[in-house]
């Protein structure tokens, strides 16, 4: 039997609290801790493991539980200190992605994974998603050739469910840039590898957190570029797709369509391949699922290491740099060019 926990059951530590329900008809585990701050959220998620322990915050969770693993699904500002907490515990962790938001984070979750021999992997969700799952293969079997270009987008619109807002705030979400765009970014690394360069433009709200991002990423002999948007209003509907386009075939992926995937061969012939299906939330069931395999099989979960996970922060996190630099660029453009005006009347 493993007994797991999860912390943060909000949107996402939801869907992981049903997921494992759901895992749980076929391998030994069970959900003994779970954590909330928000007492009705707590109560909704205890209904599915009437057992489990509850707590009112992460921290105390941690101290008191005796677990073989933990979720965590907290806001992304508490990914860090609660993970590390966990590793000491000697808990396996399946953190959320973003992994965490600095530098600093970077270094404390990799040396206490090092330190500790845990197994910590983290929910870089698209790995695990089967139209990207097929671009990837596609990509390593060079099945339609050389890749020549990819364009990938996910546009949602302004997330207005968080607790205490916490997604409004650069400090404690990292914006668009860590939070949603970050899986394109990290797909775009786990096709490709690193990028020799990046170019960044893009967008903020009024009190200057970024809402929309635009990059194209340098490789060789490869056109890449992937845009994700924290739309202004609130109810246009969330979207996610890519056009990947090699030397015999384009593949395209739209999740808001039905077949989502399609290879548009070069000889005019439209292919829709058969996906695998997960029974429940699809890629979400999936990552959670391999984790397990992983655990029982006593091996890394090398498809979303920590390692993998803390790359992609720190290429997100110098996409986000940049985002700032490209702004204040153009308002310093906005204003010469507005002084040059009132010299020329
Ligand atoms: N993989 C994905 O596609 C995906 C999608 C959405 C969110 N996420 C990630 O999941 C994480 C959570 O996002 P969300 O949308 O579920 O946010 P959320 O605000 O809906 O949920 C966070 C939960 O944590 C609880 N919480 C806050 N502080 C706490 C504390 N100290 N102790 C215990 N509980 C506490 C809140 O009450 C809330 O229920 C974020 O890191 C986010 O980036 C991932």
């Amino acid at each position: 039997m493993i007994r797991t926990g999860v912390i943060g059951v909000g949107l996402m530590g939801s869907d992981h609290n049903t997921a494992l329900k759901k895992l749980s008809e076929k391998k030994d585990i069970q959900v003994a801790a779970i954590a909330d701050c928000r007492d009705g959220m707590l109560k909704k998620a205890a209904e599915l493991w009437p057992e489990a322990a509850l707590y009112p915050d992460a921290m105390e969770l941690i101290q008191k539980e005796d677990l073989d693993a933990v979720h965590i699904c907290l806001p992304s500002y508490l990914h860090a200190k609660a993970a590390a907490a966990a590793m000491e515990k000697g808990w396996n962790v399946l953190l959320e992605k973003p992994a965490c938001l600095s530098e600093e984070e970077c270094a404390l979750l990799l040396e206490t994974k090092k330190r500790t021999g845990v197994k910590v992997m983290v929910g870089q969700v698209l790995r695990f998603f089967p139209e990207y799952s097929f671009l990837k293969e596609a990509f390593d079997t060079g099945k339609y050739g050389a890749l020549k270009g990819i364009v990938l987008q996910r546009l949602s619109q302004n997330v207005l469910w968080g607790f205490e807002d916490w997604f409004h705030d650069e400090k404690k979400s990292g914006s668009v840039v860590l939070d949603l765009h970050i899986h394109d970014a990290d797909f775009v690394r786990f096709l490709l590898g690193e990028p020799e360069g990046i170019h960044v433009s893009a967008t903020a709200y009024e009190d200057g957190m970024i809402n929309q991002i635009l990059t194209q990423y340098d490789y060789p002999g490869i056109l890449v570029s992937a845009e994700g948007v924290w739309d202004i209003t609130e109810k246009i509907p969330f979207s996610a797709s890519f056009r990947a386009y090699f030397e015999e075939a384009t593949v395209t992926f739209s999740g808001r369509e039905t077949p989502s995937l399609r290879v548009w061969k070069k000889d005019g012939t439209v292919e829709e391949p058969q996906l695998a299906k997960a029974p429940i939330l699809g890629g979400y069931y999936t990552e959670i699922e391999y984790f397990y395999d992983c655990l029982e099989k006593g091996v890394e979960p090398e498809r979303a290491s920590l390692e993998e996970g803390i790359r992609t922060v720190q290429l997100v996190l110098r996409e986000l740099r940049e985002a700032h630099r490209f702004l204040d660029r153009k308002s310093w453009a906005a204003k010469e060019s507005s002084m040059s005006r009132r010299v020329v009347k």
